[in-house]
């Protein structure tokens, strides 16, 4: 097999924060390559020095053979390397035939438009990836993975030899994630070749081929995935054992924190909602995506207030009609996507942390920027955040490191109700562990946990109760310990 890339010894810094320190890699056609690492490893970097995105500050690059001295977006785009990012960048407003045009044809082109002709390459395109969209459709009106699928046609249309995919499948429900994996496959039979990251152990045994891992801006080794165990993977990217075993549940559930009667809520479409969530107790949300999980917690903490029904906290008859009612409440809400709602960029981590309880740590406006130092120093640690201190600006963390920070902020405000909301999507084998612990620390300190989260052996092993939710209400209540036929039977439908 050939090289379609080489990379020799390249090294990229930010400011005094050396995040690739001379990286080797090659990347072969026809072949699925999985880069691993823990959160802040590189991997995102060295991606986007192979995309143009970054310049390095060493080391030689080599596409197909050749020495490539100055790679940028569009040279790299002419080189036949495409990106498909978890958040695609396509045209909400335009059409799926649009967008695909303006990918694939050059803007300076005067050329005739030829919309028959655009609609049959889009919908040959889409149907070469399986993909059920329309080419009429507008983008808006598609969910984010069908919108990576656009992504992959576009890709496949330009021609691109290199594919590289940065977590794609972190909010794929599980028959889009085939279908994915499939689209994946295919592309290595056509002498594609696929660079792959994921924090998912067992996608990485599924697919890839060869796997290299990053730790710390190096390359700790390149394997043939076969000779690999999920053990001796960890191993490498941690370089210490991390235990894969859930931590044991330690509380008894003690009164009901949380009883929601008959719940409604049409703009979010959740329907007749009854549950009860104790003191204490983790109760795991499973379902798919799209079954109203996320909507649930969005009625919660007031983002989509609930048109009907009840909601009684500790007790008491509320009414949650904002996010500042919730967290009044002692709600606290952790949600997903944190690339969207959860870091300011631009602020320091340690204010990133501490901004939901500003006036817990600054009474009377007395800054005590001690006290928000030290508290922001002891997520640092608990967590594993890397970064080079609480003053680093939210910006200048890896995606995973990103998600610990705006966990830490809900932590910090010691509600009485937490809703996580796939609280470890994205974070690395090691740091998911240390989030379990805290999980089962804080039920222990007598919170009420609801954990919605996609990942079913994380339900399975960190829930005391299982809600399943399928169509925007709760389809069945089960035991924690229940196995993943039964959990999946409920959340697809399905009765025996
Ligand atoms: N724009 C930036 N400015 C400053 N530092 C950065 C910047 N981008 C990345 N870094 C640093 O470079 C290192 C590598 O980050 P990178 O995003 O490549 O990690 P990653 O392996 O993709 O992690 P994750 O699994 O969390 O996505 C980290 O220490 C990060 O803080
Ligand atoms: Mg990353």
């Amino acid at each position: 097999m050939s090289s379609l890339l080489q990379l020799s010894a390249v090294a990229k810094s930010f400011g005094a924060v050396r995040a690739l320190k001379g990286v080797s890699f090659d990347l072969r056609a026809g072949e699925v390559h999985a880069l691993l690492g823990e959160n802040g490893a590189g991997k995102s970097t060295l991606i986007k020095v192979i995309t143009g995105a970054h310049q390095p500050d060493g080391g030689a690059i080599e596409i197909n053979g050749e020495r490539v001295s100055h790679l940028t977006p569009a040279s790299a785009h002419k080189l036949g390397i495409a990106c498909i990012y978890q958040q695609p960048a396509l045209f909400p407003d335009l059409t799926v035939t649009e967008n695909i045009a303006l990918r694939l044809e050059p803007a300076s082109a005067a050329r005739k438009v030829n919309w028959p002709a655009r609609r049959t390459r889009a919908t040959e395109l889409l149907k070469r990836i399986g993909a059920e969209i329309s080419p009429e459709a507008e983008v808006r009106s598609l969910s984010m993975p069908e919108q990576q699928l656009v992504e992959i046609a576009c890709a496949l249309g330009a021609g691109a030899r290199i594919v590289i995919m940065d977590e794609p499948t972190a909010s794929l429900t599980q028959k889009e994630q085939h279908l994915l994996f499939a689209v994946v496959k295919d592309l290595r039979t056509n002498g594609v070749g696929v660079i792959y990251i994921s924090h998912r152990l067992e996608e990485i045994f599924a697919l890839a081929d060869r796997v290299t891992v990053l730790r710390d801006g190096e390359s700790v080794g390149t394997n043939q995935v076969h000779t690999m165990n999920e053990a001796s993977l960890i191993k490498l990217m941690v370089g210490r054992e991390v235990s894969a075993i859930y931590p044991p549940s330690e509380s008894e559930a003690g009164k009901a924190i949380l009883s929601l009667k008959n719940l409604n809520c049409m703009a979010g479409g959740v329907k007749n909602v009854s549950l009860d969530v104790h003191a204490g107790e983790v109760v795991g949300m499973a379902g798919l995506v799209g079954a109203g999980r996320t909507e649930l917690a969005r009625v919660l903490f007031g983002i989509t207030p609930a048109d009907s029904g009840e909601i009684i906290l500790n007790g008491q008859h509320i009414t949650i009609s904002s996010p500042q009612e919730a967290v009044a409440h002692g709600i606290a809400y952790v949600p997903e996507d944190r690339r969207r709602h959860g870091v300011i960029l631009e602020m320091p981590i340690a204010h990133n942390m501490t901004m939901a309880i500003h006036r817990r740590i600054f009474p009377g406006a007395w800054l005590q920027f001690g006290a928000e130092r030290q508290l922001a120093l002891d997520f640092i640690c608990d967590l594993g955040v890397k970064a080079y201190g609480p003053d680093a600006p939210g910006g200048s963390l890896s995606g995973g490191n990103q998600q610990k920070v705006s966990l830490a902020r809900w932590l910090a405000t010691k509600p009485k109700l937490l809703i996580l909301d796939e609280p470890t999507q994205g974070v690395d084998v090691g740091a998911k562990s240390e989030i379990h612990k805290i999980i089962r620390r804080l039920a222990k300190e007598g919170l009420a946990v609801l954990m919605i989260s996609s990942d079913l052996p994380e339900v399975l092993g960190m829930a005391d109760r299982i809600a399943v939710m399928r169509g925007g209400t709760i389809a069945a209540m089960l035991p924690g310990k229940s196995d993943a036929h039964t959990v999946m039977a409920a959340a697809l439908g399905q009765t025996k």
